[in-house]
């Protein structure tokens, strides 16, 4: 019987080991896709200069997206625009990650409150 216990108590070790694990790659999944495909425009630099595109963290570049809200910009990146690639170039993204991806922006790009 204790044995019984023993192997229980493991494998519901084993069980919330991989949840909390699986809930930390759901945070990063925005970050991930971000650095990955986003940040070669939304980061500033040569590509977002020549392309004109918001750059993450400024407020008054990203003003005018943000107030269309989460679900119309989510909406947008996945269908494309006449001004924005589907899905930013990565076509095996599912719109899940897509959407993580604009959440990470919108959490770096807060507006300063002025005092
Ligand atoms: C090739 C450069 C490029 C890449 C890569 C890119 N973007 Fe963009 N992004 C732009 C440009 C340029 C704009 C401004 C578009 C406009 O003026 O309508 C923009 C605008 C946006 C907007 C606001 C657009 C709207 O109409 O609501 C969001 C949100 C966005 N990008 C998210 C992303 C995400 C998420 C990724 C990565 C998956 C990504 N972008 C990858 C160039 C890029």
């Amino acid at each position: 019987m204790k044995i019984l216990f023993v192997v229980i108590f493991i494998l519901s070790s084993l069980i919330i080991g991989a949840n909390s694990f699986l809930v930390q790659d759901e945070e990063n999944i925005g970050k991930i896709l971000f650095d990955k495909t986003c940040s070669s425009c939304h980061t500033g630099g040569f590509k977002g200069w020549m392309t004109g595109a918001p750059k993450m963290g400024d407020w008054d570049d990203w003003e005018v997206f943000f107030e269309q809200g989460l679900p119309v910009m989510t909406k947008h990146i996945n269908e494309g625009t006449k001004r924005h690639e589907i899905k930013g170039g990565c076509t095996d993204c599912t719109e899940k990650q897509i959407k993580a991806a604009i959440e990470y922006i919108m959490s770096k790009t807060k507006k300063e409150i002025k005092k």
